[in-house]
């Protein structure tokens, strides 16, 4: 697909990602002059490649400010912080939010209301965290060409609110606004990371929603549920990456159901919780179907998941494509 649009997305003849890293670079310099620039950094391959190739153009004048809303996958938030600071040298402002997210999201059930309290208090600490810095102008952001394609006019119903995708820049009152992105496919976005360095694990990592794990624990979350459904998350993620699969599937995660089910072994019969295990392969991820995991990646899994963690004792695998589902389950 990215070969047949080049012309629509601007890019004439001999284009390759090089040259458009060299470019990008050269127009980010002579844009922002001895100006700053701020970046909502939110670890993911988007906002993390778009945070190097600026971070080259402008070095110590790009300010990244990293909202760690406490609902990040296992291992993450320091992940990030190592990458960009020893890595790049990246100045980064890591805000550790957790205890503010969580007591916003007691007692809320409804997924549109967890997307909107956490959207609302993204917006509030990031603005916090951004009058440290002083004097910007520019607001960057990793927005990258199906992102652009699918807010324009005319796209079909909303469905669930992607709070991340545009509105940020004008509520923090920003009119100019960097997205070095804006022009590519997502393989050109982990093309364009791989030659800027970025390390593999965060360029091959799956997307992740804004609102992150809060999506993935349904009903009311806790920082119990929380707990259990990062670590489901990570022993799948971990014999996804042992089966070699990591590249074939397109988005793989653990939810942690609302139900409990009866179960036995060790000291006789418990009544825990279910984790659902979801692996999906899509090109726009507007459709997808679910994918066929070999069984004994998903028993390897299941074998784990219940035996390393204390209060789940059923796993089940989603078998349904999109539609009639979503990718996630609220
Ligand atoms: P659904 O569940 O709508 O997901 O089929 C499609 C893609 O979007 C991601 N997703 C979100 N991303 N904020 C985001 O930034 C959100 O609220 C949100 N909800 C879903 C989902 O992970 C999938 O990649």
């Amino acid at each position: 697909m990215a070969e047949f649009d080049a012309k629509e997305r601007g890019f004439y003849g001999n284009w390759n990602i090089g040259k458009y890293i060299a470019d990008t670079i050269d127009d980010i310099k002579t844009r922002v002059k001895d100006k700053n620039v701020l970046l909502a950094m939110s670890g993911g391959v988007d906002s993390t490649v778009a945070a190097v190739l600026i971070n080259k153009a402008v070095g110590a004048q790009l300010y990244c400010v990293f909202v760690d809303h406490g609902l990040l996958r296992k291992g993450e938030a320091d992940l990030v912080e190592t990458m960009c600071k020893e890595k790049f040298n990246i100045n980064l402002i890591r805000v550790d939010a957790a205890g503010r997210f969580i007591s916003r999201l007691a007692g809320v059930t409804d997924p549109e209301q967890k997307r909107k309290i956490i959207g609302e208090e993204f917006i509030r600490v990031f603005e916090d965290a951004s009058k440290q810095i002083g004097d910007v102008t520019f607001f960057a952001q990793g927005t990258i060409y199906p992102d652009v394609v699918e807010s324009g006019a005319g796209k079909s119903a909303l469905v669930k609110t992607h709070h991340n995708v545009g509105g940020l820049p004008e509520k923090l009152g920003f009119s100019e606004i960097i997205e070095p992105l804006r022009m590519l496919y997502k393989s050109e976005v982990r093309q364009a990371g791989l030659e800027l360095g970025v390390p593999e694990e965060i360029v091959w990592r799956p997307p992740f929603p804004g609102p992150g794990l809060a999506v993935r624990v349904l009903g009311e979350v806790t920082e119990e549920k929380l707990a259990i459904v990062r670590e489901a998350d990570a022993i799948f993620s971990e014999e996804i990456a042992a089966a070699g699969l990591g590249r074939n599937i397109s988005q793989y995660f653990a939810v942690l159901t609302d139900m409990q089910s009866v179960g036995v072994g060790g000291g006789g019969r418990s009544y825990e919780k279910v984790i659902a295990l979801r692996a999906i392969n899509s090109s726009d991820f507007m459709t997808a179907a679910f994918s066929r995991v070999p069984y004994d990646v998903l028993e390897r899994a299941a074998v784990r998941i219940t035996s390393e963690i204390p209060r789940v004792n059923r796993v089940v695998y989603d078998i349904t494509s999109k539609p009639p589902a979503t990718i996630e389950w609220e």
